[in-house]
């Protein structure tokens, strides 16, 4: 098998479109998941065709350290600090089945008591404890899912990284209940923008949602839709690797064909759509790695795994990602006609030892989560971490409207879960696992997207949490 491809990247950087995966999963399905909803070929592989890459792969290619700090202090961020800007009431709402017009509705309903409950609880403070409950669906009922992230398909024979949920400390996260869901949703647009694990997170509800009700597509060339007829809620997906304006052109000493990133310009791909959202889920991390020059009022200030050493470098991968993040979320809180709830997704850990992505680092093995010694601190991931913080603090401060960003702070709680990435099992090879490549290592695993079914689960489990602080009267 050619484990690479022509730019020397492994071939698995672009997955099978998703069309395809969806369209030969509705063939072999047939009758099971006809009635869940009706695809349409030409609308999904009309998507940006950027959209179909693999964006770790990518960026890890150009992974150097030059630019993280050997040592350095890390921006500490105080769980005062957390529970104000992710907060979620302290409330477990019932589900309720109502019937109208023959149909039924699953509706929240909050306990009475609830208004006089000021308490806040950190849903993101807690443990995973075992819970053997089903998972919301399975690789066979979900028409979504992408091969790459299809574990079990794969052949991961191992279930028990499906047999944990998480508990946060000082109440219950409800489980995703699809209906009441959509009730909550009913005639809004929610909107996922980021990499390909924000893809992984927007493919994981689709398929929580594709359990209890059908869609269909109504993207385009810029974005992927699927709307919720009975409800009129659409959820929409839009790549954006870094969310800044992204240029090729040459600007000043930095060369074309190299990645520009304009730290102080919102990607034109968000701002453009931003007044349809109701609520928007948004996230940026991985792709910061790749080599790229940072510009700043049209200027080169910086760059990654580059330099031009005449000039003294002002930003470095870091110090540019806080930027972009401050940018971004800027630009989006103070964007006119846009109302909408803003969550920040923190930054997803990856769980590579003994190497990186592409020497030989593995998470093969990992079946359940990690004990709190074997947690491993990787401070360019803590610093990004840091910066989102920051970043949502500062768009806290500005404008009417700001308070209506919120964090979704996965970090901690899934840098215990090296069990849940595909590892070795990220296609359908059945040679995968003793597999060797030329120079006598195994071929490159995923230890950085979530299987599907899995631990991402959850953060659906979040999402629905804070929707509901939000949207429940
Ligand atoms: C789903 O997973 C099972 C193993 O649990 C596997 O046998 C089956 O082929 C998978 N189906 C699909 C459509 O991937
Ligand atoms: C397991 O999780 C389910 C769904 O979240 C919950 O209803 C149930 O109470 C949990 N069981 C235990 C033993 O905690
Ligand atoms: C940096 O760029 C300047 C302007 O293009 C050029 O004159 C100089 O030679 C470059 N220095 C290096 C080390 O490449
Ligand atoms: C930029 O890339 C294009 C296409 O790959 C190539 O034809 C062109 O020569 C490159 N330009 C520079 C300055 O490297
Ligand atoms: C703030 O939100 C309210 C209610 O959603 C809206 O009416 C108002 O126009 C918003 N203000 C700005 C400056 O966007």
């Amino acid at each position: 098998m050619r484990t690479f491809g022509k730019a020397g990247q492994p071939s698995w950087v672009k997955p099978p479109c998703l069309c395809s995966v969806a369209v030969v999963m509705v063939f072999t399905m047939g009758m099971l998941i006809a009635p869940l909803m009706r695809l349409s070929r030409k609308v999904i592989s009309a998507d940006d065709p950027s959209t179909q890459l693999v964006s770790w792969v990518e960026s890890s290619n150009n992974q150097v350290v030059e630019d993280l700090p050997v040592s350095g202090e890390i921006p500490q961020v105080t769980d005062e600090v957390l529970a104000t800007i992710s907060d979620s009431k302290d409330v477990t709402p019932t589900i309720v089945e109502e019937e109208k017009d023959g149909e039924v509705k699953h509706v929240l309903q909050l306990p009475s008591q609830q208004g006089k409950l000021k308490k806040q609880c950190n849903i993101f403070e807690g443990k995973w404890i075992e819970n053997h409950s089903e998972p919301l669906y399975q690789n066979e009922t979900c028409p979504f899912l992408s091969q790459g992230q299809n574990c079990p398909g794969n052949g991961r024979s191992d279930s028990g990284y499906l047999n944990w949920k998480w508990k946060p400390t000082e109440c219950e996260l409800t489980r995703f209940d699809g209906l009441a869901f959509l009730e909550l949703m009913r005639g809004k647009t929610l909107a996922f923008i980021g990499d390909s694990v924000t893809r992984n997170q927007y493919e994981a509800l689709m398929c929580m949602l594709l359990q209890v009700a059908s869609a269909k597509p109504t993207g385009n060339r810029k974005f992927q839709r699927w709307v919720f007829r009975g409800y009129d809620f659409k959820v929409i997906r839009i790549w954006s690797s870094w969310l800044v304006h992204v240029s090729t052109d040459s600007i000043d000493f930095a060369p074309a064909n190299m990645t520009k990133l304009h730290l102080d310009i919102l990607d034109e791909k968000i701002s453009e759509f931003l007044p349809m959202f109701d609520v928007l889920v948004l996230a940026s991390g991985h792709w910061w790695p790749k080599t790229a020059a940072y510009i700043i009022d049209g200027k080169v200030v910086g760059g990654q795994t580059w330099w031009n050493g005449t000039y003294e470098k002002k930003y470095d991968v870091l110090a540019g990602y806080g930027v972009a993040m401050k940018t971004a979320l800027k630009a989006i809180i103070a964007y006119p006609d846009y109302k909408g709830l803003t969550i920040l997704r923190t930054y997803s850990p990856e769980h590579y030892e003994g190497g990186e992505w592409n020497t030989g680092g593995s998470c093969t093995g990992k079946t359940k989560p990690l004990e709190e010694s074997e947690l491993a601190r990787n401070s360019y991931a803590d610093t990004l971490y840091a910066h989102q913080i920051e970043a949502v603090k500062e768009a806290r401060r500005i404008g009417e409207n700001a308070t209506r960003i919120r964090v979704m702070d996965i970090t901690r709680a899934f840098s215990y879960r090296a069990d849940g990435h595909p590892g070795p099992y990220r296609n359908r090879n059945p040679n995968k696992v003793v597999e060797r490549g030329r120079n006598g290592k195994p071929p490159p695993q995923d230890c950085l997207h979530w299987c599907m079914p899995g631990p991402i689960d959850t953060w659906n489990e979040y999402l629905f949490a804070m929707l509901q602080r939000e949207f429940i009267p």
